[in-house]
């Protein structure tokens, strides 16, 4: 599988203001600056796509980009989606609650999405809010629907922090957005669950 072009589609603060359903989404999810917005990045080769940032909280809308793969000589296309982070947010109680509302919507009502990718931070795989966001996910999820896990900042790692969580975890897809190490494994494993 091979990415034609990425593209940004759109912003939306709440399911009102969304894209028509209808083009298959994939929804990245987990805590804040766990790196969704780098792996959007990552994967489409586009540096800037996704606005990313070392201060938690960057990504505050449901952001929409468009990719376009070639798979045997086909054309395909995709949404990505970046969402706000799980959890953190330097910002009111109410504000935060209301992002929080607009996020679970997207998550739990849009038809569209098809593979939810959940981002955790390899250095740190077993946080309480990502056991929250796991099992949140676990509920919700429909027959149509896959859940994959992504453990990202792969570059971070030492051999044998890696080794231990490929013991842990066999199916682990491990990322490094910087890297671009398992960027193209993480790109077929999302596309394949897609289109086969
Ligand atoms: P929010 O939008 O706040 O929810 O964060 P996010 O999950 O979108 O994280 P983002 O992609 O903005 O990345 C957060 C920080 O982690 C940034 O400083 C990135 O440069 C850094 N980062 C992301 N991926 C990697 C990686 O693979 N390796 C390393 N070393 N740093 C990374
Ligand atoms: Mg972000």
């Amino acid at each position: 599988i091979k990415v034609k072009n990425a593209f940004f589609v759109k912003s939306a603060s709440k399911m009102e203001e969304t894209t028509p359903e209808g083009m298959s989404e994939v929804a990245f999810i987990g805590r804040s600056n766990v790196g969704k917005s780098s792996i959007i990045n990552a994967l489409t080769n586009k540096k800037g796509l996704a606005k990313s940032s070392s201060t938690p909280g960057k990504t505050r809308l449901i952001n929409f980009f468009q990719i376009i793969l070639d798979k045997d000589g086909e054309s395909y296309h995709a949404q990505l989606v970046d969402l706000p982070g799980f959890g953190y947010a330097k910002v009111s109680h109410s504000l935060k609650a209301e992002w929080q509302k607009n996020l679970t919507d997207y998550i739990k009502k849009r038809v569209s999405i098809r593979v939810f990718v959940h981002l955790v931070d390899s250095r740190h795989p077993f946080l309480e809010i990502d056991q929250a966001v796991h099992t949140y996910l676990s509920e919700i999820v429909r027959p149509d629907q896959t859940i994959l896990r992504i453990f990202t900042k792969l570059d971070k790692l030492k051999q044998s922090e890696i080794s231990l969580i490929k013991k842990n975890y066999p199916d682990a897809i491990l990322v490094s957005s910087s890297s671009k190490k398992g960027v193209d494994k993480a790109l077929d494993a999302i596309f394949l669950t897609l289109f086969g």
